[in-house]
């Protein structure tokens, strides 16, 4: 675990001691916790992901190829769809089949809603990137006949009236839904209900709403996951033990198996924090908000311990990362903000976080995907680039799924002005085939980190692997320098059993260790 920021500060130049004990293997990295948010929210979907057919920006059946190859590299996990605040006035019905109808998105700008990215566009757009679906439904302003209609709509092999539309609008086959978001942030722009109010929308939303896919009866069954807290006020305290109390209770006829909490790195609302152009006091002042989810993880997960020991209801962190003051010049409803080094060192930070709370934490999604708030991928109509945050998921890939391994490392001190951070950051897992990992976080933006590891349980042969640094907190990636913040290659000295590795100052490196 890390050690407290508070503990005594390491000079330059002076050895961080890390020990990895690969033989206490500890609980899965759901791949899940590396998930993605896209809702119709300025260009996340429209522009994003869906040009339409007859673009010319390449595409397959109106889905940008570029964007597709991109989300490949980063083995998207799922994606959760349609919103966001956009899902409690979403309607199906209105995005499928030839004719689509033109509404409105009050909640972002206002704009036209084409609905020419509906149901269909949405599973495909998962069958090319290779990601499972998790469909948040409409519980503010929809009704439970509506939202199960709609599963029945994709998922029942069974000759119904809503399957045979399925069919002749192209899918005649069952598709698969893995999760179920039941109602978004219902506790504000979800329609303001009371713990209680929403607790009884729960039940009737999880009894009807079924998944009907033959394939996912016995095994790989739909998992619902309801509202759960959005901060550290007590107004979520109170939601998130009227909503763990009546799952610990609940009956044969309803069930959730998660709890979704929402919290971005904000400081304070509205967004006042600029994505670029800013300096070092920024950079620290942004990594502090960031580390708060620390306290809100352990917070709910001890209040979930308590009506749910057995870790039954996952922790799904299924909106998070920074939320910045919008780019000059654009829609402030679009929520446009650059994406640079700090986003990286961020991003890192948050998932090392999850890793540590694997067992509880089983699913995160990083808003958004594309174009909107932290975003993996930018685009400018045919123009696209990854993101330094793109970078910080393709490097962690051998986490996905891999199994946690305990670190204990001094973490020293960083300080700026009134800031204290910790100076480093570890996390460290088995992959799949069994080889070690680890991802080490330099958050000191002026001091290099010479890292010396300790490792129990294997014998390191050689190690190897990749760092992610800039010139400046602030670099980004732009569509004419796309190349500014990208990883690259890193060595680490192996001597007597211990590996060594030098950590620029702001980096993330991920190393593998061959045995
Ligand atoms: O991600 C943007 C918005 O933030 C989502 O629509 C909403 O759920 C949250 O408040």
């Amino acid at each position: 675990m890390v050690a407290s920021a508070a503990t005594s500060p390491k000079l330059a130049g002076q050895t961080l001691q890390l020990s990895v004990d690969a033989s206490q293997p500890g609980p899965k990295i759901n791949r899940n916790i590396f998930g993605q948010f896209a809702e119709h929210l300025g260009h996340g979907i429209y522009e994003g992901v869906w040009v339409g057919p007859d673009s010319n920006i390449p595409n397959t059946r109106g889905i940008r190829s570029d964007v597709v190859s991109a989300l490949k590299g980063i083995k998207v996990p799922n994606v959760r769809w349609p919103g966001g605040c956009f899902a409690d006035e979403y309607h199906w019905r209105k995005g499928i089949g030839p004719q689509r109808f033109t509404t409105l998105n009050p909640n972002w700008g206002g704009v036209i809603e084409p609905n020419s990215f509906g149901t269909h566009e949405f599973m495909d757009f998962l069958d090319q990137i290779g990601a499972e679906a998790y469909v948040s439904i409409n519980v503010g302003s929809g009704t439970p006949q509506e939202a199960a209609e709609w599963l029945e709509y994709l998922t029942t092999a069974q000759p119904t009236t809503l399957a045979k539309e399925r069919g002749a609008n192209g899918h005649p086959a069952p598709y698969q839904v893995a999760y179920l978001g039941i109602g978004n942030e219902s506790w504000d722009c979800g329609g303001n209900m009371s713990p209680d109010y929403y607790l009884s929308q729960l039940k009737m939303y999880s009894r009807f709403v079924r998944n009907f896919n033959p394939a996912q009866q016995e095994k790989q069954q739909m998992l619902k996951i309801a509202v759960g807290p959005g901060g550290a006020e007590p107004r979520w305290t109170a939601w998130t033990e009227t909503i763990m109390k009546a799952s610990q209770n609940h009956t044969w006829s309803w069930d959730i198996n998660g709890l979704s909490m929402h919290s971005y790195t904000v400081g304070h609302w509205p967004p006042s924090f600029a994505s670029t152009g800013f300096g070092e006091t920024e950079y620290a002042q942004i990594l502090k908000y960031t580390l708060e989810m620390e306290d809100l993880v352990t917070k709910y997960s001890a209040i979930m311990d308590q009506y749910d020991p057995q870790k039954k209801v996952a922790l799904v962190v299924d909106e998070w990362g920074a939320w910045y003051t919008p780019l000059p010049g654009t829609n402030p409803g679009f929520l446009v903000q650059q994406n640079s080094l700090r986003d990286a060192v961020l991003a890192a930070l948050n998932l090392n976080i999850f890793a540590r709370h694997a067992e509880r934490v089983r699913m995160a999604n990083i808003a958004q995907m594309i174009n909107v708030l932290q975003a993996m991928i930018l685009t400018d109509n045919a123009k696209m680039v990854l993101t330094p945050t793109y970078y910080i998921y393709k490097m962690y890939l051998p986490f996905q799924d891999a199994t946690f391994v305990p670190v204990k490392f001094d973490a020293g001190t960083y300080t700026h002005g009134e800031i204290r951070l910790p100076r480093v950051d570890a996390v460290a897992a088995k992959d799949t085939a069994g080889k070690l990992w680890l991802a080490i976080t330099n958050v000191d933006p002026n001091q290099p980190a010479e890292i010396e590891v300790t490792l129990a349980g294997v014998t390191p042969k050689s190690a190897a692997g990749e760092t992610l640094t800039a010139p400046k907190v602030d670099s980004i990636n732009t569509f004419d320098s796309p190349n500014t913040v990208v990883p690259k290659p890193v060595t680490a000295k192996v001597d007597g059993g211990k590996v060594s590795v030098n950590l620029t100052p702001k980096s993330v490196t991920v190393i593998s260790i061959e045995q």
